[in-house]
Order: C-alpha cells, then sequence, then structure tokens
C-alpha cells in the first residue's frame, strides 16, 4: 500500500523556523524517518511539500487512485481551507490530520480546522512523533477497515 505524506505552507523550513515550537530537526529528516517507518510497516510512503494551496489540493485528488491513505499536515491551512476540506472529503481516502505543536495551547486562531470533521483522526502536540502515529494508524487501518 501507498500513503501520501503532505506537508503544506512553512514546513519547508522545519528546523529553523521557530524550533521552540516546532523542534530542530528539518523536513528531509522527518521525511527519512517516515519512510523508514514506512519499509517497517509495509508501506510505501511518498512525501511531498508545498506552499502552494493548489498543489496540496492536486495531489489530494491524486491519491484517490494511487494512495490507501494520506497524512497531512496543512500547516496554516488548516484553520483556512474549504478547498482542502472538499478534496478530502471529495476524494474518500483516509486521512490523518497531524499538527506538530498542540494547535490548541496557542492562539485562538488555531483553534478551529477546516480539515477535522472530515478526517480519519487528529494527531496534536506530540512533535515530530505524530508522523509516525499517524503512518501506525493508517497501516493498522489498512489491514483492518473497520473501525
Ligand atoms: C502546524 C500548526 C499550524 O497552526 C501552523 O500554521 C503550522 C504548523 C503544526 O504542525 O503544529 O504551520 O500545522
Amino acid at each position: 500500500p501507498v500513503v501520501f505524506i503532505l506537508n503544506g505552507p512553512n514546513l519547508n523550513l522545519l528546523g529553523l523556523r521557530e524550533p521552540a515550537v516546532y523542534g530542530s530537526s528539518t523536513l528531509a529528516d522527518v521525511e527519512a524517518l517516515a519512510r523508514a517507518t514506512g519499509d517497517r510497516l509495509g508501506l510505501v510512503v511518498e512525501c511531498r511539500q508545498s506552499n502552494h494551496e493548489g498543489d496540496l489540493v492536486d495531489w489530494i485528488q491524486e491519491a484517490r487512485t494511487r494512495a490507501q491513505g494520506i497524512v497531512l499536515n496543512a500547516g496554516a491551512l488548516t484553520h483556512t481551507s474549504v478547498a482542502i476540506h472538499d478534496a478530502i472529503r471529495g476524494v474518500g481516502v483516509p486521512t490523518i490530520e497531524v499538527h506538530i505543536s498542540n494547535v490548541h495551547a496557542r492562539e485562538s486562531f488555531r483553534h478551529h480546522s477546516y480539515i477535522s470533521p472530515v478526517a480519519a483522526g487528529v494527531i496534536v502536540g506530540l512533535g515530530l512523533d505524530g508522523y509516525d502515529l499517524a503512518l501506525q494508524a493508517l497501516a493498522r487501518r489498512i489491514k483492518r477497515p473497520d473501525p
């Protein structure tokens, strides 16, 4: 099975941007770890990042025919994007929403997510482990699709 790991705006700056909030590992580190976790779980992990909303919409649509699951950290688009909400709903591929930081402990504009209502699950505030945990959850779900 193939799983997409999609990261949105500013996550290319991981390790450089607010390390007190997001940690000091780079996106390349996170993606390498995720691919290694995928190998252990029998998943082929494809990682992509974009600062552009439309790229994320295109990749979510691509997942409809190419992937069995999506791990999505949409960054700030989480709090604004009806287009991403509609894409996830439209393709029906199980999507796990990940946030590195605990968005609920931060500014109130981060408390609402357009993605959560269409996500299979949400992982928030567990740092970079969130990506690994999301892959584990998807691997189980793909093997045993019932809740
Ligand atoms: C984030 C939280 C968002 O509010 C923020 O805009 C990000 C990163 C996180 O991973 O904690 O870019 O999604």
